[in-house]
């Protein structure tokens, strides 16, 4: 399912997204779950935002880094996406994963990109990644187009 092709990404965007994701991830807060993820979100402007989890001792209200990076980014005015580039794996390990986004974080692209052109980059490294669309991860989305929203 996820061909390293049909991106309309460049290389050279590509690599910084993962570099600064990888970079992200030495923020993670996740003493409970000992798993750090990071996230670079590209706008379609070229601006990238970075994230990582922030867990909590409710556990609830732990966030993941996705939408760290999207609410960073929403909440700077920005609502048009190209991209996100994602890296995870356990604490103190170099990140030898492919680390998905959650069902919760799809749904959160959802509301803010077009699905079938944003581009999820799940990365071990910015020679070693994979490559798809939220609309391969998130079929059949229930997305703001259904209650005349705001895309
Ligand atoms: N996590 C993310 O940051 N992104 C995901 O898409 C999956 C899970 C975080 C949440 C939690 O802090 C830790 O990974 C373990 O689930």
């Amino acid at each position: 399912m996820d061909e390293k092709s049909r991106s309309g990404l460049e290389p050279e965007i590509k690599v910084t997204m993962i570099k600064m994701a990888l970079e992200a991830r030495k923020n993670s807060y996740s003493p409970y779950s000992h798993f750090q993820v990071g996230a670079c979100l590209l706008t379609k402007e070229g601006r990238l935002y970075t994230g990582c989890n922030i867990e909590n001792a409710a556990y609830g209200p732990t966030n993941c880094a996705e939408r760290t990076a999207f609410f960073k980014a929403v909440s700077e005015g920005e609502r048009d996406f190209a991209g996100i580039a994602i890296v995870g794996d356990k604490e103190g390990t170099v990140v030898d994963n492919y680390a998905f986004p959650c069902g919760v974080c799809r749904q959160v692209m959802t509301e803010f990109t077009d699905p079938e052109t944003f581009v999820i980059l799940v990365a071990k490294s910015e020679k070693d990644y994979l490559e798809t669309t939220l609309a391969a991860l998130l079929p059949n989305a229930f997305g703001p187009e259904m209650k005349g929203g705001n895309k």
